[in-house]
């Protein structure tokens, strides 16, 4: 076995899988107002940006071929209800960072997320009546948000609510109103997960959640056969694409999914892998980079298309580095 292991051009030769900037998707959180830049602590090398600063970014990942974007707003706090209806204002933050980035730079994938917790005031997914989040009621609320993100130049909706139900509905919608092109990226498989943690600090949903969790709607991390019933489901009811989420810790769903479906599967490297590493890096006991590369190869190993990650910059800024 050794002997192909011998020279680095016989292992290059032999590699079975190989990370592209092709493969990448970078999640950005988006800010209100003019010039503004925030660092997330949480998050060391992530910024959260305004909509004017957005197509700089763009621009950078079209450089380095990265194909795609998910917008993430930080809502403002007096913008949440308890219904979270800031989600179908056309003129809502995302909505805007989406026209924006369309109108200067239309060969950038656009991709938004459909949930409602960016807008509630209970940081809860979808609408809660009596203390219990409400399933069909939800559904039309996220009908209503996808068309919005769809016509606001979104290319991608994502349903990350973990609903039962959400992509028919998102479907139909979407068909109805015009936007039968647009695609829908199902977070078939999201388990109810702490490895959200950063993210929740960075778009400012942490503290509207609270001590309450997401797991009467979110997967639960013990389970694996229950994904292949959900991403049954989503597929008949028409995604185009499956995603695992998170990444690492579910490198056997990602495998049994394609395995099961051959269908375009991503993977969601979420806020707390990306934290992880950064956070062992920058107290010296990992590399950094290599430990990224490796984290991410092995979620493409594991079966994934593509992988949504908060390092798409510097790992396709390597890629291209190492030629
Ligand atoms: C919201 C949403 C979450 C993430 C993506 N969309 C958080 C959650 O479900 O609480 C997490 C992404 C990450 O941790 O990087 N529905």
């Amino acid at each position: 076995m050794r002997r192909l292991r011998r020279y680095g051009w016989s292992r290059r030769l032999v590699a079975e899988n190989r990370l592209h900037p092709a493969d990448l998707i970078l999640p950005l959180f988006v800010l209100e107002g003019r010039g503004r830049r925030e660092p997330v602590p949480s998050m060391p090398g992530v910024e959260r940006l305004s909509v004017d600063l957005l197509p700089a970014v763009a621009e950078r990942c079209l450089e380095l071929g990265i194909p795609a974007l998910a917008l993430f707003p930080v809502t403002p706090p007096e913008r949440k209800s308890e219904a979270g209806e800031e989600a179908w204002n056309p003129d809502n933050l995302v909505c805007r960072a989406m026209r924006h980035l369309k109108d200067r730079l239309p060969e950038i994938g656009l991709i938004g997320d459909v949930a409602l917790d960016p807008y509630t005031t209970h940081g809860q997914d979808g609408i809660v009546r009596d203390g219990v989040v409400v399933n069909d009621e939800t559904l039309t609320a996220l009908a209503r948000q996808a068309v919005c993100l769809a016509a606001a130049g979104c290319d991608v909706v994502a349903p990350s609510d973990m609903m039962d139900g959400r992509i028919g509905a998102v479907r139909g919608a979407l068909d109805e109103a015009g936007f039968d092109g647009t695609l829908v990226l199902s977070y078939a498989a999201k388990y109810a997960s702490a490895f959200y943690g950063p993210f929740r600090d960075a778009v400012g949903s942490a503290s509207a959640l609270g001590a309450a969790d997401k797991k009467t709607y979110q997967m639960d991390p013990a389970n694996s056969a229950e994904a292949v019933r959900e991403a049954a489901l989503d597929i008949a009811e028409a995604a185009d694409m499956l995603m695992v989420k998170p990444g690492l810790p579910y490198l056997d769903v990602i495998r049994i999914l394609k395995d099961s479906f051959r269908m375009p599967t991503f993977a969601y490297h979420v806020s707390g892998e990306y934290a992880m590493i950064k956070a062992a890096a920058e107290r010296g006991w990992l590399d950094g980079a290599a430990c990224m590369d490796e984290a991410l190869l092995s979620i493409k190993r594991a079966g994934a298309d593509a992988i949504l990650t908060y390092a798409a910059l510097e790992v396709a800024a390597r890629l291209r580095e190492r030629g």
